[in-house]
This record gives C-alpha cells, structure tokens and sequence, in this order.
C-alpha cells in the first residue's frame, strides 16, 4: 500500500472576503473553513498533513492544531509552486503520494479524493489533476490537451483565446508522487504575466515523461472555492444540505430542513425529530425518540433517549437524562445536569446544578449551583442567591421537598428531605428534614378601607 500524506495550501491572503481574520478561518457551520480540507485528506488515508501558512499564522496554526498535522511558514506569498515547496522539510523521508489541497475549497469530499488516489495508483501516474467542468471557467487554470493527452495547466491569465474558451479547468487539487515532486519544483521559474512560482507547471513537466493523466469531478460544486462573503454563505449553505440529507438517511425528521442548522461534530439517534430553524451545534449528542422543538439552540451538549426541548430553549454544555422536558424559552448552562424526567418549564434557567430523577421546576425560576434530591417539587419564581458579590454558595435542596413559589433560597443554605418551605419565603437557615420553613411577613387586614380613603384615591 502507498503511504499518503497531505499538503494544504493556506497562506493567501484572501483579499477579497474584506475582513481582519484570515480567509481559511472563516467558519462554515462553525468550523473554520480550513478544518474541512484537513478532515477530507485524513478520510482519504492521509496519515501526516503540512498545511502552509503565512496571514495571521498564529491563528491558522491554533485552528488546525493536532498530533497529525505540522505546520509550515511561507514568508513571502511568491506562487503556489513556492507554497508546496516550504511543506519539504515536514515531510522529509516521505515517499508516497502526496493530495496537494487549498484551504478555501471546503466541499470537497474524502470519498472525491479517494478516487483521485485510486485512479493516480491505478496509471502509475506523477500527478493526477483533479479537474471539472464549472458553469463559467472564468479564473480557473484551463486544461490543455493534445490528442486527447493532458499536456499543460494554462492559467487564465496567461492564456490565449483559444485556450480560455476550453471549459475542463484545474481545481487545485492534485495528486503528486514523492519525492519526484520536489524534483519538479526546483525546476519552476516565475517566467509568467502574473510573476508568479506556479504549482500547475509541474503538470507539463509529468505530461513530457508521460507520467500526467486527469480525472474529473462528478460534480463540479465540491471543487468551489471561497473567496467572497457571497461565496462563504453559498458553500454554507451547501454544506449544510449535505449534512441534513445524510441526517434524514439515518432516520432523524428535520420538520423544515432549509432551516436545520446541524453542526458537523453532532450526533444523532434514530427517530430524532427537529423543528424549523433549530440549531444543533459543536459536540451535541442526542438521543433516540428525542424531539427538539422550533427555535432551540443546543450547543455541546448530551440529550437522552425520549427528551423533548420545547420551543426557543437555549441548552449550552449540558446533560440532560431519558424523558426530560425542558421549556419553551428554558435556559440550560454549563454543567447543568437533569436526570431521568425531570421537568423544567418556561423561563427556568439552570447553571451548574444536579437535578435529581423526577424534579420539577416548571416556572420563572433560577438554579445556579444547587443540588436538588428526587422527586422535589420547586414553585414558581424559585431563585437560589447563589451569589454574595465575591463568592459563590451552594443549595442543597432534599428528595421529595416542596419549595414554594416566590422563594428565596440565600446560600450556602440546605432545605432537607421531605422538607416544605412556605411560599414567599426568603431562607437564609437551613431547613431540617420533615420541617416547615417560613419567612414571610404576617398579613394585616383593614376592614373597609376604601370606604375610609374615600372615592378620590380610588380614581387615582
Ligand atoms: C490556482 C491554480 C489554478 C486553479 C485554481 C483553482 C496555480 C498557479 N493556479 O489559481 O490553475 O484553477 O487555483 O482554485 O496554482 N497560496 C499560497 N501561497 C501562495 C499562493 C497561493 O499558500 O503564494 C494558496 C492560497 O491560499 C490558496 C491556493 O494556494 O489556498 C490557491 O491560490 P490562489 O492564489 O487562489 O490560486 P488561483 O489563482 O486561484
Ligand atoms: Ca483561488
């Protein structure tokens, strides 16, 4: 088997996209752009991947940060043949195939570059271009043939008339045998209108050893490149289809799928169901049977089997058990974690709090750093003041207690197993098991009291 590694150009500035952040970083579904080539060449079998960079590296370098993937500087941005030859050294004793990918053609997909692979091991070959057939060729390096036979890569800007009305152009996607290509570029002069070390001249030099064969892309929209905010949200979108259609294969109901808005690292069971505009996003997992309503937002977070998010829930690096229902308009925090049918409603925010199997919070209430036991009931307009200005307290709340609505718990403070606390109650001591904790004021009652205030204050 040939070994294979991979080189990802990433260095060009991205003039067009009008923006302070490098053009590769730009996200796609919240990935930066650049993370897609990187994921393509290792579903390829690219086992070592250099990618080149030189805009705002620092950055480019933490986004595409792994064990298998090393990281090369080109100061200067003199060509793409100048690019590929800075990725020498990180790839030094390799010998194989290399894919030579840009960093600003995120569709393309691993099965695509499998093919390529295969077809440049089936001819024996030193490069196989990665061709299509866009709608216009305008920018695109052309394809020129003799006899059928590939022979040279022209670009636009170089080419006469003749050349520009061929529609086969280059993707910028190659597949190159080691170390004949470092051979290749050593031998690349800047001799071209643009200046430039051009990667493509290394085609006709295979093309005079008999060494250069094509092959073409079944649909050419993989081979897009980004280059304009236009063109990102175009390939968003795009991507976003590919993954709701995969999703629908695999059993999950996506009510309004032009709306679905599915991350790439997210997984889901069979049988999910999904709302219009939901967006399901970064590490999520959700589990069989789970329905997740209009407007939800979930982000890194594990969903059991059977959960049900009500409309317009926001739910960030959270747990949530089997059989959980959680809003509308909940708010689920980090490190929340609701177990087995537990059951918060509208305007409940919780941070930082375990809820044990069968909890209810179904109203207007705020859990930040509490642990509540099996089975408790928590009223209305519950807060837990978990917060004294400096420090943060804990709330220890028992199985099968009753807090009623209105409450405030102070912390650090502990309401016991079977434990009631009285509506309106502002509970600053704990609560032993089995007791009845109340607060509020003694209501004073004065009979008659309109008829001594008189008419006139009542219009007031
Ligand atoms: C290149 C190809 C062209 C092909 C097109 C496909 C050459 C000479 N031409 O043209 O045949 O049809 O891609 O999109 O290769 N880059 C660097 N360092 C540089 C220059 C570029 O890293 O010095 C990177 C860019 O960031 C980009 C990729 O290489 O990811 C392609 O460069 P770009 O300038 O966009 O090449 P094109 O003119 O589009
Ligand atoms: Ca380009």
């Amino acid at each position: 088997m040939n070994d294979i590694c991979a080189i990802i150009l990433a260095a060009g500035k991205g003039v067009r996209m009008r923006s302070k952040k490098a053009k590769v970083l730009h996200p796609l579904l919240g990935r930066p752009m650049i993370r897609y080539p990187l994921d393509a060449a290792r579903k390829a079998g690219a086992g070592k991947l250099a990618v080149v960079v030189g805009h705002q590296s620092e950055e480019v370098v933490e986004a595409v940060s792994a064990p298998d993937v090393k990281v090369v500087l080109q100061p200067a941005q003199l060509g793409t043949a100048d690019a590929v030859s800075k990725a020498k050294a990180a790839l030094e004793g390799f010998s194989g195939t290399a894919l030579i990918l840009c960093g600003d053609v995120p569709l393309l997909n691993g099965e695509t570059l499998k093919k390529l692979l295969a077809a440049h091991h089936g001819a024996d070959a030193l490069v196989t271009v990665l061709s299509m057939t866009p709608p216009s060729a305008k920018g695109y390096g052309r394809l020129l043939r003799e006899g059928g036979a590939l022979k040279a890569i022209v670009e636009e800007k170089d080419a006469d008339e003749e050349t520009r009305a061929i529609n086969e152009v280059n993707s910028g996607t190659y597949a190159v045998s080691l170390p004949w290509l470092w051979d290749a570029l050593s031998g690349i002069d800047s001799k071209n209108s643009q200046g430039e070390f051009y990667l493509t001249d290394i085609v006709a030099r295979a093309a005079a050893l008999g060494r250069v064969q094509s092959v073409l892309m079944d649909d050419w929209s993989e081979g897009q490149g980004i280059n304009s905010r236009e063109q990102l949200a175009q390939a968003n979108d795009a991507m976003r289809q590919r993954i709701n259609r995969r999703w629908m294969e695999e059993g999950v109901t996506l009510e309004d799928p032009a709306t679905a808005w599915i991350e790439p690292g997210v997984v889901l069971a069979e049988d999910v169901t999904i709302g219009p505009s939901c967006r399901i996003e970064g590490t999520t997992t959700v589990g069989a049977g789970t329905r997740i309503d209009a407007g939800a937002i979930i982000t890194d977070s594990v969903l059991g089997e059977n959960v049900h998010i009500k409309p317009y829930s926001v739910v960030n690096q959270a747990r949530l058990g089997n059989g959980v229902e959680a809003g509308p308009f909940a708010h689920l925090r980090p490190q929340a974690e609701l177990m087995e049918n537990v059951r918060v409603g509208n305007f409940v925010e919780v941070k930082k709090s375990k809820l044990y199997p069968g909890v209810k919070a179904n109203h207007l209430t705020y859990l930040g750093d509490a642990t509540v036991g099996e089975g408790t009931n928590i009223g209305a307009g519950t807060i837990t003041c978990n917060y004294d200005g400096k420090n943060k307290h804990q709330t220890l709340i028992g199985r099968k207690a009753f807090i009623g609505s209105n409450t405030s718990l102070v912390a650090p403070v502990k309401v016991g197993d079977g434990a009631v606390v009285g509506a309106g109650s502002t509970i600053t001591r704990d609560v032993p098991d089995g007791a009845l904790g109340v607060t509020r004021a003694k209501q004073q009652t004065v009979e008659n009291w309109t008829l001594k205030t008189g008419p006139k204050s009542r219009e007031e």
